[in-house]
């Protein structure tokens, strides 16, 4: 009896953790089915790289494979390795982040040290139940101010890019969950209602962590001209988003949708609350899971952002 109760506390518990963001579960795809193990010893290559990482290699969360030295100012040692995670295992050395976790470049210095703080303390934390933010938390957790601050001026001076291309669609082919996004299955489809849909075009790219991925996202119909309106002009309730973000949506523009659609979700239910939260927080309390979809797609197919704008928002009063 004793046992039993126990266990229906860890359900409720379960349910209440869960709750926020149940019918956005799609937006927080888990690790997937294993798939057959490739032999540690394999070597692999990408074009136009003189690199070769071996499968063990590349599997080691401590250092980061850096394919392109020669397409980014050199790194500080905490982007390349470090004792529980090399930022750029996760985010790449460019900075250019992956679908599954962020993009980094030219980020405001206070900005990602804020950020990777939160991590640490638990005041950001993931609105669903995946496992990336842990991984994030972990590295957080490990990292000195010093070597933060020198990842930080790293990131910070290198200019965005949009990896995703923006696709809007009514059925996709089959989305299987795969270490965090979805890999398509191209011998079936499936209806993509109210979501969006997330992945590497290539899939063996992504494995190999090459910088040069391009994601696709699908988006429903119609859903990247409801979300300009709204992120231009905003609703009764709704602030518009150009209001702080500008019409060049500094901090956001040609970002992930995926990732928009996970941050929208966290202010909404307040797991996230970094120093800077507040106003996010308002501006997503009367959001619909349509209205996120929405304005991720439009955000998300934006071109990126650039390092002027970003310092011309922050320098206006
Ligand atoms: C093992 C993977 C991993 C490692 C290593 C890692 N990160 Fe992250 N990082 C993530 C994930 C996943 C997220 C997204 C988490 C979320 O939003 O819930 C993230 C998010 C962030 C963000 C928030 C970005 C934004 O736009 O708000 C910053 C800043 C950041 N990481 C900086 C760093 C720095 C600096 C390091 C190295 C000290 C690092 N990360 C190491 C996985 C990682
Ligand atoms: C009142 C000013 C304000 C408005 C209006 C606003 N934002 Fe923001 N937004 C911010 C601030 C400030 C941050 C940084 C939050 C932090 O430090 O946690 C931010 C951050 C974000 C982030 C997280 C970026 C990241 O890298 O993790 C997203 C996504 C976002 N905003 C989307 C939107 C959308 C969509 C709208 C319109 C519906 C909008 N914002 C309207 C001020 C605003």
């Amino acid at each position: 009896m004793q046992k039993r109760s126990g266990l229906l506390v860890l359900a409720a518990i379960m349910l209440i953790a869960a709750a926020p963001v149940a019918s956005l579960d799609w937006a927080f795809p888990g690790p997937g089915a294993q798939t057959a193990p490739i032999p540690a010893a394999r070597i692999h290559r990408l074009p136009g790289s003189a690199k070769r990482f071996t499968e063990a290699a590349l599997d080691d969360m401590t250092h980061a494979p850096d394919w392109y030295p020669d397409e980014h100012p050199r790194a500080p040692r905490a982007v390349l390795r470090h004792k529980v995670g090399a930022c750029g295992y996760c985010h790449l050395v460019s900075g250019a982040g992956r679908t599954e976790n962020a993009q980094l470049r030219g980020l405001p210095v206070r900005y990602i040290e804020e950020q990777v703080q939160a991590f640490a303390s638990g005041a950001r934390r993931s609105a669903g139940s995946d496992n990336p933010t842990a991984y994030m938390v972990a590295a957080a957790s490990a990292v000195s101010p010093a070597e933060l601050h020198a990842a930080a001026v790293y990131f910070a001076g290198l200019e965005p890019v949009r990896h995703a291309s923006v696709v809007e669609a009514t059925t996709i082919p089959r989305a299987v969950p795969a270490d965090f996004l979805y890999r398509f299955d191209t011998g079936a489809r499936e209806p993509l209602g109210h979501r969006i849909i997330e992945g590497p075009t290539v899939a063996a790219q992504h494995h190999l962590r090459d910088p040069h991925e391009r994601t696709i996202a699908y988006v429903p119909a119609g859903s990247i001209a409801r979300g300009a309106r709204l992120a231009n002009h905003g609703t009764a309730t709704v602030p518009a988003c150009t209001t702080c973000h500008t019409t060049h949506f500094v901090g956001i523009g040609g970002a992930s949708p995926s990732y928009i659609v996970r941050q929208l979700a966290g202010f909404r239910a307040h797991t996230r609350n970094d120093p800077g939260a507040a106003p996010m927080q308002a501006v997503a309390a009367t959001l619909s899971d349509d209205q996120m979809i929405d304005l991720a797609a439009y955000i998300g197919s934006r071109p990126a952002w650039t390092r002027a704008q970003m310092a011309a928002a922050l320098a206006q009063p």
